[in-house]
């Protein structure tokens, strides 16, 4: 018998304990053993332990290089700066990949939606660095650099090229923002020719956010710094659905931290209402990174049958079901799969 995979486990706050806890369920139905080491972060960890991000937490991912984590609340205009930037910029996970695919029999706009953002994870104006000039005057910081833009492009192309896209759009505002957008683009441009098979394309991000709304099957793979890729994620999160279906991987050289693109969605926590499809759609991504893709092949085809069938669907897309029952339902549906495919 293979050895259990540790992976830390980060519930978050809000709706996050009831989705990891659903994602953890599917997991361990997969067949696999996993030995989770669970940590709070945030508000409820300072309460706890006088500490935001407990040293033990940081700790458990230098030691499994894997972690599932709930979303985790900052606050609005003060108070402490996001724990999800601070684990992302502390492990150096650069990259962060949110596949935007439509799950069968949701109701939206554009059917077969298939794109792939690539966002820059550890820079731009999530550089946190702002300071009162004078009364009535704050300065924000965006901060882009030739190394963290270069490594981005290569991270998307590299993705492209394995997995077999034809486009690469990178996305900036270099018309106003003539120094920073203005390296990103060249660095974009430059690991482009590295790559002739695959067609790159440059848009300006305001009209990308109307293209994308008209037209959301022109684009392939898009590259862009961090702020642009939280907000086009959100909007691309409507192609599928809603935040409800969308997953992120934080990746970097020596581990990756697994996420939803939803927040903790305070308006919905502690109903068991949410939905946790996101978050298993990062556990399927998960699965794939350590190379087991004959269970991810299971989640990916348990959540097919239930939205198939529609009988346990959350209120989110249409359906009367809790987040528990969705899970028990992924749970019944999960098959040993035929072939495995690098679908979604
Ligand atoms: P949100 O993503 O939490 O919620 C936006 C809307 O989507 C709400 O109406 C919510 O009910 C709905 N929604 C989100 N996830 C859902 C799910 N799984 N099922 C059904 N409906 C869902 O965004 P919001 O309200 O802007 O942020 C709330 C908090 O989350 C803030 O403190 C924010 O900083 C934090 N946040 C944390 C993130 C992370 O941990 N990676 C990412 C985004 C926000």
């Amino acid at each position: 018998m293979p050895p259990p995979y540790r992976i830390t486990l980060i519930p978050g706050d809000g709706i996050g304990p009831e989705v990891t806890q659903a994602a953890v369920r599917v997991l361990e139905a997969t067949g696999l053993k996993f030995e989770w080491e669970s940590f709070r972060a945030g508000a409820e960890a300072y309460e706890k332990y006088g500490e935001y991000i407990p040293k033990e937490l940081i700790e458990s991912i230098e030691r499994t290089r894997v972690a599932l984590k709930g979303p985790i609340s900052t606050p609005i205009g003060g108070g402490f700066s996001s724990i999800n930037v601070a684990l992302r910029r502390k492990f150096e996970l650069y990259a962060n990949f949110r596949p935007i695919k439509n799950l069968p029999h949701i109701p939206t706009r554009y059917p077969d939606v298939d794109l792939v953002i690539v966002r820059e994870n550890t820079e731009s104006l999530y550089s946190g660095l702002e300071h009162e000039v004078v009364p009535g005057v704050v300065e924000s910081l965006k901060i882009i650099t030739e190394k963290a833009s270069t490594r981005i492009a290569r991270f998307a192309f590299e993705y492209a090229r394995k997995n077999h896209r034809r486009k690469v759009h990178a996305i900036h505002k270099a018309n106003i923002m003539k120094l920073s957008d203005g390296l990103f683009l060249r660095c974009s441009r430059n690991i482009a020719k590295d790559y002739p098979e695959i067609t790159y394309g440059e848009h300006i991000v305001d009209n990308t956010c109307m293209q994308l709304v008209m037209n959301p099957y022109q684009y392939d793979v898009l590259v862009m710094e961090n702020l642009y890729g939280d907000i086009i994620s959100d909007l691309c999160a409507a192609f599928v659905g809603g935040l409800g279906l969308v997953p992120s991987a934080n990746l970097g050289e020596s581990c990756a931290i697994f996420e939803a693109v939803h927040g903790s969605a305070p308006d919905i926590a502690g109903k068991n209402i949410a939905n946790p499809t996101a978050v298993l759609r990062c556990a399927l991504l998960m699965l794939r990174h350590l190379g087991e893709d004959e269970a991810a092949l299971k989640i990916r085809n348990g959540l097919e049958k239930t939205y198939r069938t529609r009988e346990k669907l959350t209120r989110d897309v249409g359906g009367q079901a809790g987040t528990s029952e969705f899970a028990d339902s992924v749970i019944e549906a999960m098959e040993v799969p035929a072939t495995a495919t690098q679908s979604d």
